[in-house]
């Protein structure tokens, strides 16, 4: 397990940009950990996210969509094995949907075969889609983006957004924050276990409407978050004029 080191002696402000310097260190250490733990709990992921009984959560999931109405040319985010990427077909026009994993890819691509839904293997915080979208959708996604990239990952969605675009997503409520094992002296690192007992760390920060908001409408978006069941919250978010 890797941890943050700190550096002694020195000057404060010497000292400040050894610490600034080993937090980006982690953070894309966590960030690539992750990308490796979603790879190897792809085919476990369906059942130990969403419980044995996947048709109730597709039926939740198209409950979820449709209040949403995602229509026109949508990008999914992280989609993981595509449960809720043929929810989004369902609606729009055309689907991209991309995630890091090419066991996830795969798994989605096997279950969503539409002309209308094209799958990339690709890196968020490094890919260009070179177009934009009328939607823009992540599910349990953003609560996996560190603090650090929080602002730079909005600039993203508002640069792929179609003007009078609209973000919309699905993530954890922080009453769910109990669950989870946080790494010793990390607020958004916490640990998980595979089926065969390997353990990685990932990013989780759950959400909390209210700080969410504020945060975002600091970055130019207006933004709505209610809870859409006991563990999700549903957001919308559109750049604010
Ligand atoms: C909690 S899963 C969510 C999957 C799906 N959206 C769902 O709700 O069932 C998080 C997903 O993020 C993907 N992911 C992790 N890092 C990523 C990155 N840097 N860029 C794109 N996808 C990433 C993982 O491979 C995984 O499929």
């Amino acid at each position: 397990m890797v941890r943050a080191g700190r550096r002694r002696g020195g000057s404060g402000r010497r000292r400040l940009s050894a610490s600034l310097c080993d937090d980006v260190r982690v953070t894309d250490e966590v960030l690539a950990e992750q990308v490796d733990y979603y790879r190897r709990r792809a085919g476990e992921y369906d059942v130990t996210a969403y419980g044995d009984d996947v048709a109730a959560a597709r039926a939740l999931i198209a409950r979820l969509v449709a209040e949403m109405q995602p229509a026109g040319s949508v990008l999914e985010i992280a989609c993981g094995t595509g449960l809720w990427t043929e929810a989004l077909a369902g609606w729009a026009d055309t689907v991209t949907a991309i995630d890091a994993a090419p066991e996830m890819v795969a798994i989605a691509r096997d279950r969503v075969r539409l002309a209308s839904v094209s799958f990339e293997v690709a890196d968020v915080f490094s890919w260009d889609p070179g177009t934009r979208f009328d939607v823009i959708f992540f599910s349990a996604w953003l609560s996996h983006v560190p603090a650090s990239r929080f602002g730079h990952f909005w600039q993203l969605l508002g640069r792929w957004l179609a003007g009078n675009g609209r973000v919309l997503f699905i993530d954890e409520h922080i009453d769910e924050r109990g669950k989870e094992t946080y790494a010793a002296g990390q607020d958004e690192v916490v640990e998980r276990r595979l089926g065969d007992g390997s353990t990685f760390r990932v990013i989780k920060n759950f959400m909390d409407r209210r700080e969410l908001e504020l945060r975002l409408r600091r970055l130019g978006w207006d933004c709505a978050i209610r809870r859409a069941s006991s563990r999700w919250v549903y957001g919308e978010a559109r750049l604010a004029k």
